[in-house]
């Protein structure tokens, strides 16, 4: 059997990981064309790392806070992610704005999943706004990531429908279920395409 190059996918989190940790469990399937090269978090104590640290995969915290500029605190995650010699890089859940120094080193090759149907609801509290404004669905979105916030190339969308019973966190727990479903399917399909 010719063994298959796998495409290196680094993962930049800042809290809970579970969107990375579907991508890890796609990747244990042997046909997968993609696999973790690295967990990068701007928050060291984010139980993503944990989460990845568990799995063998590599970590590393760049805490804001220890450097002066965002430019260097950018410039040293970039390094990491080309010393690891990423093709793919994945925001899930990474909660700071990207400069455009940043977004264009890695153009195409740099996607986000949204909690919502961009363009629809860009930014926070995107489950409560979808029920305010009496959507009849909602849903996450993959996109690549520009310099303009969740602005990016849309990849690929699931939707979901909004209950007359909806909280913000009950139609949270319903789109988390499909972005679970949707970022490793969509890694998979550019894994096949860079
Ligand atoms: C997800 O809802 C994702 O769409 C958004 O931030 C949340 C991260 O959750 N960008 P997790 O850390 O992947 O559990």
């Amino acid at each position: 059997m010719v063994a298959t190059y796998r495409k290196r996918v680094a993962i930049l989190i800042s809290g809970r990981g579970s969107n990375m940790q579907s991508i890890l469990n796609a990747t244990k399937q042997p046909d997968y064309p993609a696999e973790i090269c690295l967990v990068i978090s701007d928050n060291p104590d984010a139980l993503g790392l944990e989460t990845a640290q568990n799995a063998n995969i590599e970590t590393k915290a760049f805490s804001r806070a220890d450097y002066d500029t965002k430019a260097a605190h950018e410039t040293d995650i970039q390094t990491a992610i080309n010393q690891a010699n990423a093709d793919l890089i994945c925001l899930a859940g990474y909660m700071r704005i990207l400069s455009a120094d940043f977004t264009n080193a890695f153009n195409g090759r740099l996607i986000n999943i949204h909690p919502s149907l961009l363009p629809k609801y860009k930014g926070l509290d995107t489950h409560q706004r979808a029920i305010d404004n009496g959507d009849s669905k909602h849903g996450c979105t993959v996109h690549f990531v520009n310099s303009e916030m969740d602005g990016g190339k849309i990849i690929a969308q699931a939707s979901v429908p909004v209950l007359k019973e909806d909280t913000a966190d009950s139609l949270a727990s319903r789109v988390l279920i499909e972005e679970h479903k949707l970022y490793p399917k969509v890694i998979a399909d550019l894994a096949n395409l860079i």
